[in-house]
């Protein structure tokens, strides 16, 4: 066990999975208490087993992003639990495939409450907690393609430019009262949400990557690492792309 999030409290949603996961695992490390907000209880639960297995603490909380009811519930197991909160690292999402023709309103509607309406939710809740931490950090995970958009992707897309910019005006609403809001922006990293991606898109945009491979989960949580930590005190509206040089070549 390192120190480098001793003291800090983070809430991770899509925790259970992924990305979040990841992050999860390596804030543990780092000594911070670690709360995985998510909808799948059961690989949630491995994941807190796994952090408590390696010395960490960690629990888990029911919740759906889409629901502020929820997120209410959420940020108050976290106080009660660990005394208050910190960091709040936005990462549950959802993509599906299908261009302006293709999508349906349902599916339009579904990407919007999780991919960008759930991150207004959760900045909502979390952020008198944050403020009264006098050292908040909130972290929100966007995409390449809401920098660089590609077709046959229209609610992926818009969502994930929804999030760049949230975060941007999130950070000039907050920078005075002690919270600094980023985005990272990955690009496609080894996780379940990519089995979604036919093969041949995923072969295509493996090509586009100057490093030549996806990118690692570890690659996303060491990043979050950074901007969760003091290390990143005077770092807040940025976009973190981490994503192989992809988006150095676009
Ligand atoms: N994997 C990639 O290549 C990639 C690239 C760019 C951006 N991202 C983004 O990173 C984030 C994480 O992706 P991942 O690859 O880890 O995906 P994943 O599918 O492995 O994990 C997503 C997690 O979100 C949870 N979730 C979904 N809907 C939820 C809801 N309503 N409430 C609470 N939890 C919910 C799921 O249960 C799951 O645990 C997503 O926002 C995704 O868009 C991923």
């Amino acid at each position: 066990m390192a120190n480098r999030l001793a003291g800090k409290v983070a809430l991770i949603t899509g925790g259970a999975s992924g990305l979040g996961a990841a992050q999860a695992k390596r804030f543990a490390e780092e000594g911070a208490k670690v709360v995985i907000g998510d909808l799948n209880e059961e690989m949630a639960k491995g994941v807190v087993a796994e952090i408590r297995a390696a010395g960490g603490d960690a629990l888990f909380i029911r919740l759906d992003v889409t629901d502020a009811a929820s997120w209410n519930n959420a940020i108050a197991a976290a106080v009660e639990a660990f005394g208050g909160l910190t960091t709040l690292s936005n990462t549950a999402g959802i993509i599906h495939p299908g261009g302006f023709e293709e999508e349906s309103i349902e599916g339009w509607n579904k990407m919007v409450a999780v991919n960008q309406t759930a991150i207004f939710l959760g900045i909502k809740a979390a952020i008198p907690e944050l403020v009264k931490s006098g050292n908040g950090s909130i972290i929100n995970i966007s995409s390449l393609l809401g920098m660089f958009p590609t077709a046959g992707n229209a609610s992926y897309c818009a969502t994930k430019a929804a999030v760049r910019i949230m975060s941007k005006a999130a950070a000039l609403e907050f920078v005075d009262r002690g919270v600094r809001v980023n985005t990272i922006v990955p690009g496609v990293m080894n996780t379940p949400i990519t089995a979604n991606v036919p093969p041949d898109v995923l072969k295509q945009q493996t090509s586009q990557i100057p490093m030549g491979k996806l990118g690692d989960p570890i690659d996303i949580a060491n990043g979050a690492l950074f901007l969760a930590s003091d290390e990143a005190k005077y770092i807040t509206g940025v976009d973190l792309p981490i994503d192989g040089g992809w988006s150095v070549g676009v």
